[in-house]
């Protein structure tokens, strides 16, 4: 039974999410009053369970694959940052039922980064990948000051679409007046060894956001024969397994590491902060503890 102190993960499929646990132990830690569940929700699903919201049975959702791109449209409002990302993973029901949209898997992965040493700002960033998870990097870096951004992807073609895609978007914002780092290079490359030696060289943050390692130990996005060193902060957005075989290298090679569990735990605070307007005291630290809870 829905409660006006109830919140839920929606996605299909859901039964792997790691948020229940994760917001369960915040919302105790916290002493917020509050549940959370998962609910499996398919795109048929998707309009009741945000008039669920409206009525207040619920007053918030996260949300995940595939519904990110889908909620928008159902929603009263969307923030200026996730309507850039043309991606929703938070919805909070203001005071008289408007529905607005967040993205705070940016944030997250800024927070993330900054915390494991890698901070964005003016910093040179090979990011791997050009799916959903690589558009809200690639918009976290322009976003924080990143100065070059070098999206390198399997099929090229798509990261020459989300280049053009965020060149587009970043001069709207400008142009709108909207909050918007300075200006970055942007330029992209295919996922080869020949290609990625320069910007890898020249970069201080690599990013993986492909689905390369997920459920499988030994593969890494990175191709063989580049070098990882210390000027390196290597976040790797897959968790499944923690320590992919990009970190095992990367740590090998002496670069800092920053596993993808961090940037949930981080995106799920930003979220906690827009449902309730609760965060905790020592953030880092309680970010520290809730890696732990879930490792
Ligand atoms: N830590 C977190 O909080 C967090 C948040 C969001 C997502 N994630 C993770 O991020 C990953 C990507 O998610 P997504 O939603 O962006 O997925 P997606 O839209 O399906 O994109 C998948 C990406 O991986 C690439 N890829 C897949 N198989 C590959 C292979 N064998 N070799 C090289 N590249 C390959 C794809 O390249 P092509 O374009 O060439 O196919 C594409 O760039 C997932 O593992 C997800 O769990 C983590």
């Amino acid at each position: 039974v829905a409660s006006p102190n109830a919140y839920a993960v929606i996605g299909d499929p859901v039964a792997h999410s790691l948020s229940p646990r994760l917001f369960a132990w915040m919302f105790r830690e916290l002493e917020v009053d509050a549940r959370y569940e998962a609910r499996r929700v398919g795109a048929e699903g998707l309009k009741d369970v945000l008039q669920a919201v409206k009525r207040g049975e619920l007053r918030g959702l996260s949300v995940t694959l595939p519904h990110k791109e889908a909620v928008i449209p159902l929603l009263d409002a969307v923030d200026p940052l996730a309507a850039r990302i043309g991606a929703v993973n938070c919805v909070a029901r203001e005071e008289g039922g408007t529905l607005r949209g967040y993205n705070t898997d940016a944030e997250g992965l800024a927070f993330a980064l900054e915390d494991g040493g890698g901070l964005l700002l003016g910093a040179e960033v090979l990011l791997l990948g050009a799916g959903g998870a690589a558009r809200a990097a690639a918009f976290a870096c322009l976003s924080n000051g990143a100065s070059v951004l070098t999206l390198a992807n399997r099929s090229e073609a798509r990261a020459v679409k989300l280049a053009r895609e965020l060149v587009e978007a970043e001069r709207l914002a400008i142009d709108g007046a909207a909050t918007v780092g300075q200006k970055a290079f942007i330029s992209t490359a295919p996922l080869t060894a020949e290609a990625l030696g320069r910007p890898l060289a020249q970069s201080t943050i690599v990013i993986n956001a492909t689905s390369v390692g997920l459920d499988a130990p030994s593969e890494d996005p990175l191709p063989a024969g580049l070098a990882l060193g210390p000027r390196h902060t290597v976040l790797d957005m897959v968790y499944r397994p923690l320590r992919t075989a990009l970190l095992q290298r990367a740590e090998a090679q002496g670069a800092r590491t920053v596993d993808g569990l961090w940037m949930l735990v981080h995106q799920a605070l930003e979220q906690l902060r827009l449902w309730t307007g609760v965060r905790p005291s020592n953030e880092r630290a309680f970010a520290s503890r809730a890696h732990q809870h879930l490792t």
